[in-house]
C-alpha cells in the first residue's frame, strides 16, 4: 500500500513556490487511495532561532495555510511534528546510523550554515537525520516535495538502507520514493531567474505570498523579470531565458499543463500581454486562500483541536516502527 508524508517548516509566510512545489500537489494527493500524512515539522523550525511566543503562532498560521489550500484532516492526518515523539526518538537512532561524511555532503546545510560554520547548531546540522526519521517512522513510499529537497531524499534513502543492514532487517524500512513532478518543482524568484524564490529573500517582490491581496499579486507579476523577446515557439525555446521560463511554469502549474501546451497557445505572442493574463489566473488561484486563512484563525481552537487529532492518529502508526526498531538495536524495553 503507498503512504504519502510531507513536511513543511512553519517559519513565516508560504510562497507561490512552497504551494505550487509541494502544497498543492499535497491536495491532489488526497483521495486517491493511498494514506496521507501532512506534517508542520516545528522540530526542523528551531534549528535556527525563533521567538518562542512567535513560532507558536507560525505553527497555527501554517495548520490554517494547509486547511484553507485545501487539505481535509477528514481525508489526511494533518499534525505539528513536535506531537509526535516517535520522530525525535527514531531521529536518534538514525543519528547513530547516518555517517559524518554523509551529512558533511549536504549543500543546504552549507547555505543555510553560511560562513559562520562553527557557529551553526547542531541540530541545523543533524536536520536531514531528523527528516528521514519523519518520512521512515511511518515507512512512507512516497514524498512529495520541490526539487531542493532531492538530496535530502537521497540520504533518508541511504539510512533506511544502511539501518536495515546494520541490524539484519532487510525489509524493515522500504524505500520512499521522491515525487518531484510538474512544472513548478523549482518556482524561481520573480527579480532574478537564477535564484529560487524563498521565504528569506529580502525582496519582497522576488515571491508572491499566499497572503498577498490582489494588488499585491497583480503588481509583483506586472514587475516580474522577463527579457525583451516574445514567447518562443516552442518549450525549447525557454532554454537560456531563466525569467520567462518560471512565468511560463507558473502558468502551466496554475492551470494544470504542462509547459509545452502553455507555450502552443502562447506562442510568438509578448509578454506584455502573457502577463495580465497570469496575473489574472494567480489572483483567481491564490488571492482567496488569503480569506480562507484569516477565518480559520480566528478559530484557533478549531485549528488547536486537528493538530491534536492529527497527532494523535499519527502516534498511532509511528510508535510502533519506532518502538520496533529500538527493538531491532538491542535497546532493551522492559514495560
Ligand atoms: P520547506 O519548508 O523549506 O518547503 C516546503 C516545501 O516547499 C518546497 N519549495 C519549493 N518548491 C518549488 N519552488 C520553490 N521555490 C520552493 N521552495 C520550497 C520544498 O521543496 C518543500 O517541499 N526540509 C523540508 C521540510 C521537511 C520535509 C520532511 C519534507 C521536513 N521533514 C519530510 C518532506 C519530508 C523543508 O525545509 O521544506
Amino acid at each position: 500500500a503507498h503512504r504519502v508524508f510531507s513536511g513543511v517548516q512553519p517559519t513565516g509566510n508560504l510562497h507561490l513556490g512552497n504551494y505550487l512545489g509541494a502544497v498543492k500537489r499535497f491536495v491532489e494527493m488526497q483521495g486517491r487511495g493511498a494514506e496521507t500524512l501532512y506534517c508542520v515539522v516545528d522540530l526542523h523550525a528551531i534549528t535556527v532561532p525563533q521567538k518562542p511566543a512567535e513560532l507558536r503562532g507560525a505553527i497555527r498560521e501554517l495548520t490554517a495555510a494547509f486547511l484553507a489550500c485545501g487539505l481535509d484532516p477528514e481525508r489526511s492526518i494533518i499534525f505539528n511534528q513536535s506531537q509526535v515523539p516517535a520522530h525525535a526518538e527514531l531521529a536518534w537512532l538514525f543519528n547513530c546510523v547516518a555517517r559524518i561524511g554523509w551529512l558533511n555532503r549536504m549543500t543546504q546545510f552549507k547555505e543555510k550554515a553560511g560562513k559562520d560554520r562553527e557557529g551553526a547548531s547542531v541540530g541545523l546540522y543533524a536536520y536531514p537525520v531528523l527528516m528521514a526519521a519523519d518520512i521512515l517512522v511511518y515507512k512512507a513510499t512516497h514524498v512529495p516535495v520541490g526539487e531542493d529537497q532531492k538530496q535530502h531524499l537521497e540520504l533518508a534513502r541511504d539510512i533506511a538502507a544502511k539501518f536495515n543492514l546494520d541490524f539484519e532487517a532487510p525489509d524493515y524500512f522500504p524505500q520512499p520514493e521522491p515525487m518531484i513532478e510538474g512544472p513548478a518543482t523549482r518556482v524561481m524568484s520573480l527579480r532574478d531567474g537564477t535564484k529560487k524564490m524563498s521565504k528569506s529573500d529580502p525582496s519582497d517582490l522576488s515571491r508572491i505570498n499566499l497572503t498577498d491581496d490582489a494588488d499585491a499579486i497583480a503588481l509583483k507579476i506586472r514587475k516580474a523579470q522577463t527579457d525583451p523577446e516574445p514567447l518562443p515557439e516552442t518549450v525549447d525555446g525557454l532554454a537560456g531565458r531563466p525569467g520567462a521560463d518560471n512565468l511560463v511554469g507558473v502558468y502551466a502549474a496554475l492551470t494544470d499543463r504542462t509547459k509545452a501546451d502553455v507555450v502552443a497557445e502562447w506562442a510568438g505572442k509578448p509578454f506584455s500581454a502573457f502577463k495580465p493574463a497570469l496575473a489574472d489566473l494567480a489572483v483567481q488561484k491564490v488571492a482567496p486562500i488569503a480569506g480562507r486563512m484569516r477565518d480559520l484563525l480566528a478559530d484557533p481552537g478549531h485549528i488547536d483541536a486537528v493538530l491534536a487529532n492529527g497527532a494523535e492518529r499519527a502516534s498511532a502508526i509511528a510508535e510502533p516502527v519506532a518502538r520496533g526498531a529500538y527493538d531491532l538495536a538491542g535497546l532493551l524495553r522492559t514495560r
